[in-house]
């Protein structure tokens, strides 16, 4: 047996699939899809093939002269799902399995009218990371094992598909009411990073490789938020390399959807709630856009090894940033970041296994262990090893990295060998053991020096002696140091401060969703009335994690509040993706 990846049924030395070819069509009043996967191996191999599903109903599997091939779908466990294994006849090349996916299916949300921009069309998006892809299509369900991708996918008009993948246009579909919308993704990738959505979606060009996706409503405003993208591109390629990815486009998704951002290859995935109209968060899309290279290029083996994906795409991110606003800039994001982090590290307890970079998971369930830690501690470590040899080494470094392992799948320990190489002696140096496979952050942690980021810090640390913000001051803060200074003050304030605040700087009424969860986080803990209903205003309106356990755990800290917050859970439960749903579950139960 030579499982590798503790996520995965799949065995690589039984036959490798490299190619996935789709044919399905959305179901929206049955919230299904239904058809057909062919999929191709390396080369020609018989005996039992090991695959990935998850409340998949596996109809038929035939060779592709349309001979039955036996197989058996096992009871499914609560985090692999079910092993299908597939007994192959002597010299298969490729093979076709008949399916539907599951109502519940994780790796699906299906969207009412009601919950769309347009209230008119129905929606549908697929978020596969980590572990979702087997919900979606029946395949070795590991980042080890990258496939080309071909889709042709129906759906009722006037709706649209789109996917990560070169979009290849449309053509008629089995009945006058579909049409049938084309894919192709020539370069191999991780299952995880197969996406599709439909709805009623449309495009705005905003750059020369880049257009916005969105449904008509919030078009204008997506294009307007995410203009500068190009901007981002050209300088992210001066710092990595060719983008090697052709187009990124830009998908703003309906609010529930449970993330950020994903950075699906060529069609980014976007939460709404980036729609601050100031264009404040769109580190967020540089943050996607660097996956293009670290993640989506060299790629984790599996979630053991998930901080080469993050920690390595947040200082990616943010020498992005550094390029295009400067040094203080970063420095007030790294910030954010290293309180983001405290915050985990004291949630988990300083000794806790989650507080590693290099993770064991057998048997643990990646959508439950999420947390900063890969991102930020990640982020701390490449940027120690920079600081450490040099940026020009560094940079050296970094081409050098992307180019041997670019369409590979890597562990913590190929990536200590690379570096051992390349920069010797320098693990060793920073202790890098106690980073990998420590606990908690390391006292030799690098730190950023910013005079705006103290004059927050310690504006905020003389809270308790009274000093407070004045509006002059504050009127030339950006969205960083407001939130800097934010996630600075007493966790709970008397209500006469958060009205005095409020009053001073309407910050239970702000744009930037950032600013507004740490804002009400405060403003909830403290009992003011305004900032409860304008938390459960805004839990009704969307559903991104970062923000729904936040402010479900503050609701739920307080007897006054927590039966509020299970009755609204209870009331909008179904507009939440599945993920989501069982995450607010845990912190309400
Ligand atoms: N790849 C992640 C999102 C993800 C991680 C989805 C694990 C499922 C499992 C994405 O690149 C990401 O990190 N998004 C962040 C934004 C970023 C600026 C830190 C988010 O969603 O907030
Ligand atoms: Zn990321």
């Amino acid at each position: 047996m030579s499982r590798q990846d503790p996520h995965s049924y799949s065995d690589l030395e039984q036959g490798r699939l490299t190619e996935v070819a789709l044919e399905l069509r959305v179901d929206f009043a049955a919230s299904l899809l239904r058809g057909r996967a062919r999929l191709t191996l390396e080369e020609p191999t018989g005996g039992t093939l090991d695959l990935d599903a998850r409340d998949l109903a596996i109809e038929q599997i035939r060779s592709v002269d349309g001979a039955s091939i036996p197989f058996a779908l096992s009871d499914a466990d609560p985090v692999l799902g079910s092993k299908l294994s597939v007994d192959l006849p002597q010299g298969t090349a490729a093979f076709d399995v008949f399916y539907a996916t599951s109502p519940q299916a994780s790796a699906l949300q299906w969207l009412a009218p009601s919950q769309t921009a347009g209230g008119e069309h129905p929606y549908l998006f697929s978020q596969c990371q980590a572990i979702h892809a087997r919900a979606l299509v029946p395949l070795q369900d590991t980042p080890r094992a990258r496939v080309r991708l071909q889709a042709e996918i129906e759906v009722e008009k006037p709706l649209r598909v789109v996917m990560a993948a070169s979009m290849d246009g449309e053509r008629p579909g089995s009945s006058d009411a579909t049409s049938i919308w084309l894919f192709h993704m020539p370069q191999p990738i991780p299952p995880y990073l197969i996406a599709l959505a439909a709805g009623n979606i449309h495009a705005q060009e905003v750059g020369p490789r880049s257009a916005v996706y969105a449904e008509p409503e919030v078009l204008e405003k997506a294009a307007w938020e995410f203009g500068g993208v190009e901007d981002m591109i050209t300088t992210a390629e001066g710092l990595f390399g060719p983008y090697p990815w052709e187009r990124f486009d830009l998908l703003c998704m309906p609010p529930s959807f449970p993330y950020g951002g994903m950075e699906n290859p060529r069609l980014t995935f976007l939460t709404p709630t980036l729609l601050a109209g100031d264009r404040s968060q769109v580190n967020v899309v540089a943050h996607e856009l660097a996956h293009s290279w670290t993640g989506n290029l060299v790629t984790n083996a599996d979630m053991e090894h998930f901080w080469l994906n993050e920690g390595f795409t947040v200082y990616a991110e943010r020498r992005i940033l550094e390029a295009l606003e400067g040094a203080e800039f970063v420095a007030l994001h790294a910030a954010i970041g290293r309180a983001g982090l405290a915050r985990e590290v004291k949630r988990f307890g300083a000794d806790s296994p989650h507080t590693r970079l290099r993770t064991e998971l057998e048997g643990v369930d990646p959508d439950e262990v999420f947390s900063l830690v890969p991102y930020e501690k990640g982020f701390l470590l490449v940027r120690l090893i920079h600081e450490t040899v040099g940026q020009p080494r560094f940079d050296a470094f970094l081409r050098a990295y992307i180019e041997r392992f670019r369409f590979q799948s890597i562990t913590t320990e190929q990536w200590e060998d690379f570096v051992e190489g390349q920069l010797p002696g320098v693990l060793k140096q920073i202790d890098a053991e106690a980073w990998l496979r420590g606990p908690g952050v390391p006292k030799n942690e690098p730190t950023f020096a910013s005079d705006r980021k103290a004059a927050v810090d310690g504006l905020a640390a003389a809270w308790g002696e009274g000093r407070r913000p004045t509006v002059e001051s504050a009127a030339a803060w950006s969205p960083e140091e407001w939130l800097l200074y934010l996630q600075g003050l007493p966790k709970k304030i008397d209500l006469a401060d958060c009205e005095a605040l409020d009053k001073a700087f309407g910050l239970t009424g702000q744009g930037n969703s950032e600013i507004q969860v740490e804002w009400l986080g405060i403003g909830v803990a403290s009992g003011y009335g305004p900032a409860i209903d304008r938390a459960c205003a805004f839990l009704g309106e969307m559903g991104r994690m970062k923000y729904l356990k936040p402010l479900y755990t503050v609701l739920a800290a307080n007897p006054d509040t927590k039966e509020r917050a299970r009755a609204l859970f209870a009331e909008v439960r179904s507009t939440y993706h599945p993920i989501a749903q069982t995450v607010v579950e845990s912190v309400l139960k």
